[in-house]
């Protein structure tokens, strides 16, 4: 592996719990990977574009040379240059932040990052280890350990399908959880976590 993709999407910067523990998953990945070259991309100080009517019309048009595409293709390119993806994001409204969803809305694109054939949508990337590093206020994996039911999740699935839809089937997902509740907790998620770094990167 020589080089990475890093979206961090929180807008606490770097206050934020998931790109602390995203930070510790680069370091341990560059222990193992030397002069690994980390791209940092801050989806929140720097959102991509929403989708448009021009946008909309260009992809319709399988027009992929179209003005409207061009941050498309940057962001697209810049994923196909990266030997592996580190996403850090928070849970908000038990999904993706807006900015990780404008972000997958520009890379997700017909005729370019997926093909839709009688079989499905069928991916065009190269598969390549995705990382995904999520905190999330309460807990969506279980219940709480106070026994509050446990918050339906649509981030964890939503990244598996759409991900998947593009070609990067290998996701593996460190969930902190549980940080908005006290210092013990957020100790404890980060505990958690880095044995889960240590899963998630073996053979990497
Ligand atoms: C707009 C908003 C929505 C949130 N929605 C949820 C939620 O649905 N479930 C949850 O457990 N926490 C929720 N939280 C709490 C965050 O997940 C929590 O603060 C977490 O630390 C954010 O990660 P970060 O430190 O990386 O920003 C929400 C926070 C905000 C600001």
């Amino acid at each position: 592996m020589r080089s990475i993709l890093y979206l961090t999407c929180s807008p606490r910067g770097a206050e934020a719990y998931s790109r602390s523990a995203a930070d510790a998953l680069i370091a341990a990945l560059r222990g193992r990977h030397a002069g690994l070259e980390v791209r940092h991309r801050d989806l929140a100080v720097h959102p991509p574009p929403l989708v448009d009517a021009a946008f909309s019309a260009a992809i319709l048009a399988a027009d992929n040379a179209a003005p409207a595409l061009s941050a498309s293709e940057a962001l697209i390119q810049e994923l196909e240059a990266a030997d592996a993806l580190v996403i850090a994001t928070p849970m908000h409204n038990f999904g993706v932040p807006a900015v990780l969803k404008a972000w997958v809305d520009q890379i997700v694109r017909i005729h370019r990052s997926f093909r839709s054939t009688p079989e499905g949508k069928i991916g065009v990337l190269a598969d390549r280890p995705v990382f995904v590093v999520v905190a999330s206020g309460g807990w969506f994996t279980g219940p709480s350990p106070i026994g509050t039911p446990a918050q339906p999740d649509f981030l964890t699935p939503y990244l598996r399908t759409i991900l998947a839809t593009i070609g990067l089937r290998d996701v593996r997902f460190v969930v902190l959880e549980g940080v908005a509740r006290d210092v013990d907790a957020v100790a404890r998620a980060f505990g958690q976590a880095r044995v889960r770094i240590e899963a998630v990167l073996d053979g990497v």
